[in-house]
């Protein structure tokens, strides 16, 4: 055995154990809150991204503008463009978030992403790492908030999925050892583990829901999952009025299947990659994770994006105008809700449930065949401005 070999992986080892404990000192200074009613402005950012991104990106700025017109106009709101975030130029920079654009951001209170290529091996780019995955460290987004809902199969599903840490913050950081030997590494905390279960217990109480589910798969991966599973019974005793219940992952996306099952699942808690698998499986009882939306969400920062790819196909074959812009919309109530507005974001939300699901008069394809995103934007507006939208939308969600 090469010794030289194993010091270097020891070595690197140290290196990661001393970042992850300095990453643990900086979440015991616990952070405030960003409290949104005393800011002013409150400034946000809207990222096109790659691919169809800039296309979709536009229609939810004009959503935003029409919510938000009177806030814009008197200066409590300001909504800016952020460039740069694109494939090109981060290849060119080497960079997942080009410094420059990542100080823009940081400017911003909140930001509203369209799609960003994520490069893997044999792609024409460096395989840096994903953009998505940068931001959340970058900006200690730590809680990926997902909800998917099919009244008509009484589906109702909050997701709170840990967005820092686990199998991802070292994503990008595995070693191979030797040319037969890789190793990655998986990271919980106790920090990071709290505040993701806490977020949604806290959720579950302030909605009256009475229901938490923790995912993980404890039973083999003992230490981190076993500690995230242990702090997650530990903070349900401060919520004796909440029910809680834990499932292993394996199962758990099985009887996301399971009709009689599925309804009871309310809340649901769990690691970062388990929380990646689970979403998609979830959005497709939705309609596929093309109409979900994601909010990721830090006490200082939030971001909000649609869940899809970037379609470069679709930009290629000139029919960008054609892509769906609904999930990047969908992300904008969210965000709307989130800077303090939520009736307004449920409004959106209706109209999108009308527009997208029920009454569906216009309707994008992704190709000529169907509606462009503009004509969608507009009758989403057109929607939202009825006086009776509250009655027109239950009176779908009731078939
Ligand atoms: C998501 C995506 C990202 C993730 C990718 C693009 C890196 O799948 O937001 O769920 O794995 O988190
Ligand atoms: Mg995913």
């Amino acid at each position: 055995m090469d010794d030289a070999v194993i010091a270097k992986a020891k070595e690197y080892f140290g290196s990661i154990v001393e970042e992850q404990l300095e990453r643990v000192e900086q979440m015991k200074k616990s952070q405030e809150w960003i409290d949104y009613s005393q800011v002013k402005p409150i400034i946000i950012g809207i990222i096109g991204g790659d691919g169809i991104g800039p296309f979709i990106a536009a229609e939810a700025r004009s959503i935003l503008e029409f919510l938000l017109k009177e806030e814009v106009e008197n200066g409590k709101v300001v909504l800016r463009d952020i460039e740069g975030l694109t494939i090109e130029n981060r290849a060119a920079q080497n960079k997942s978030i080009p410094d420059d654009v990542l100080e823009e951001i940081k400017k911003c209170h909140v930001t509203l992403k369209g799609p960003t290529t994520t490069p893997r091996k044999g792609d024409p780019w460096p395989n840096i790492e994903s953009c998505n995955v940068s931001m959340r460290r970058h900006l200690d987004l730590f809680a990926n908030v997902r909800p998917v809902k099919v009244p008509k199969d009484g589906i109702d599903w909050m997701f709170f999925r840990e967005n820092t840490e686990g199998a991802y913050i070292m994503g990008s950081k595995g070693i191979n050892v030797t040319d037969d030997l890789a190793i990655d590494f998986k990271v919980i905390t106790s920090q990071g583990a709290e505040r993701i279960i806490r977020l949604a217990f806290e959720y579950a109480k302030k909605n009256n829901i009475d229901k938490v589910t923790i995912v993980t798969k404890a039973n083999v991966v003992k230490t981190s999952d076993g500690k995230f599973l242990d702090i997650g019974y530990k903070i349900a005793e401060e919520y004796p009025e909440i029910e809680t219940d834990d499932w292993y992952i394996d199962i758990m996306t099985a009887k996301l299947v399971d009709p009689k099952r599925r309804t009871q699942f309310k809340v649901l808690v769990l690691p970062n990659l388990y929380g990646d698998i689970l979403t998609d499986e979830a959005a497709e009882f939705q309609g596929g994770v093309g109409t979900a939306g994601s909010a990721n969400i830090g006490k200082r920062y939030a971001m909000f994006e649609a869940i899809h790819g970037s379609a470069p196909r679709m930009v290629k074959e000139g029919r960008a105008k054609y892509a769906d812009p609904a999930s990047m919309i969908r992300a904008a109530a969210m965000l709307v809700s989130h800077i303090g507005y939520p009736a307004r974001a449920k409004n959106l939300e209706m109209a999108l449930d009308i527009c997208g699901n029920y009454e569906k008069k216009f309707v994008t394809t992704g190709r000529d065949t169907g509606a462009t995103g503009v004509d969608y934007a507009h009758y989403i507006m057109e929607t939202m401005q009825d006086l009776n939208l509250k009655e027109r939308w239950e009176g779908y969600i009731k078939i």
